[in-house]
């Protein structure tokens, strides 16, 4: 396993990080995970050198973090570096971070949690959160030894993420990218920001939820062919991420163990500034085939909002695009359904059409928010 430093802490990670967001579950319940088989797969995976740990508040329907207590027992807390988060959706006033940060450090068997984030920030909730007084409940909660380092994970765009990083001198961010989404929320841009300022920057979403990997398009599966190393392409996907020095950990959600051999194993390869100009040429070919896949053209330039009706149309139109793109349309609507506040969402639009008045890519926006409708809210 190789290891990177985790930005200005100091603190050395496993550049593969165990994401505890798609446990292996019974009876597909999310509520119940298979104890047995994630205990192993998260043992295995430490004891063969990882080290960075990521769970949140509400994984599994809030039974991640107390399944986690229990399976670092024995030992295992001591040898890793935990990560979770505080829910901005369920925070409803001061009092409430006090009282779910008490709940996860006796959930989680803990005294003090390493990396406590504040979990798939946006604009919205870091209104919210900081009208609430999150900093000082941050700065208490470290002074009190209850959490040793600070973070936020992130969904938004490029400026909220900025917004965001510069209000607080956060130690750690974690973002969503992959080779599909170098432009999306926070992108290759925010990164370099964020690693700019000495944060550590911990990857989500490596691959597209497993997308990248499972649903490959034949000619992509043609071009990767063409490379003079053979590699999955779920290689390809981890490897394009460690390439970058900025990235301090990649997490993944591994319910298989033979995905999580092979995931260590290609971590062992994940050096920096390693990949060859023809190797970037081909990653480069196979992400113009999954846009040339694209529903919508839209570039997020985000000239159509504010909506009237409120509807984050951007957001919107990109769980149409990751319908047609890679074909999982269970994935797309958990994400629709939990990342949009019912506000944003399409089916809000009264067809008053100021968007298509303004959009420069001439996008018939509410015939598409109309399909986005029907596959997500129908
Ligand atoms: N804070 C937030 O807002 C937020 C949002 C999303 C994610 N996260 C965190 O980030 C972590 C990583 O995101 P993710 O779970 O979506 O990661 P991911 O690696 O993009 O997707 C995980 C999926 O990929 C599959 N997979 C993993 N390795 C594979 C391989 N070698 N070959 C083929 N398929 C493979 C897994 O399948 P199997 O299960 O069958 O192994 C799993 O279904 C999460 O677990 C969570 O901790 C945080």
């Amino acid at each position: 396993m190789l290891y990177r430093k985790l930005g200005k802490t100091g603190e050395k990670a496993s550049i593969l990080g165990y994401g505890c967001m798609r446990l292996p579950v019974l009876d597909n319940d999310p509520g119940k995970i298979d104890e047995e088989k994630a205990s192993e797969l998260l043992r295995y995976a430490i004891d063969h050198g990882i080290n960075y740990i990521d769970a949140a508040y509400s994984y599994h329907g809030g039974m991640g973090e107390a399944f986690l207590g229990k399976a670092l027992a024995e030992g295992y807390r001591e040898k890793v570096l935990l990560a979770t988060k505080l829910s901005c959706k369920r925070v409803r006033c001061r009092e409430d971070m006090d009282r779910f940060l008490e709940e996860q450090l006796e959930k989680l068997r803990t005294d003090c949690i390493d990396f406590y984030l504040l979990h798939a920030v946006k604009k919205s909730y870091w209104e919210k959160m900081k009208k609430f007084g999150v900093i000082e409940f941050l700065e208490q909660a470290r002074a009190e030894g209850k959490i040793k380092y600070t973070g936020f994970s992130f969904h938004d765009s490029p400026d909220v993420f900025k917004e965001v990083l510069d209000a607080y001198p956060w130690d750690l961010c974690q973002i969503q990218l992959n080779y599909l989404d170098e432009n999306y929320q926070a992108g290759v841009e925010g990164l370099k920001y964020a690693a700019e300022k000495g944060l550590a920057v911990v990857i989500m979403e490596p691959l597209r939820g497993g997308n990248l990997a499972s649903k490959v398009p034949e000619e992509a599966g043609k071009v990767w062919e063409r490379a003079d190393s053979r590699r999955t392409p779920a290689e390809w996907a981890f490897r394009y991420l460690w390439d970058y020095p900025e990235i301090s950990v990649v997490l993944s959600g591994m319910n298989e163990m033979d995905h999580l051999k092979e995931n260590m194993k290609i971590a062992e390869e994940g050096q920096p500034n390693s990949l060859t100009a023809e190797e970037k040429g081909l990653i480069a070919e196979v992400k113009q085939i999954y846009r040339a896949r694209m529903k919508v053209n839209c570039t997020g330039c985000k000239y159509c909002v504010p909506c009237p009706s409120g509807v984050n149309i951007p957001r919107a139109l990109s769980y149409l695009n990751d319908v047609t793109m890679l074909g999982d349309v269970k994935n797309a609507r958990f994400q629709y359904g939990v990342l949009l506040s019912p506000e944003e969402k399409a089916g809000n639009c009264v067809e008053c059409g100021e968007c298509e008045e303004v959009c420069p890519q001439n996008i018939e926006i509410r015939k598409m928010l109309k399909e986005v409708t029907e596959i997500f809210e129908e």
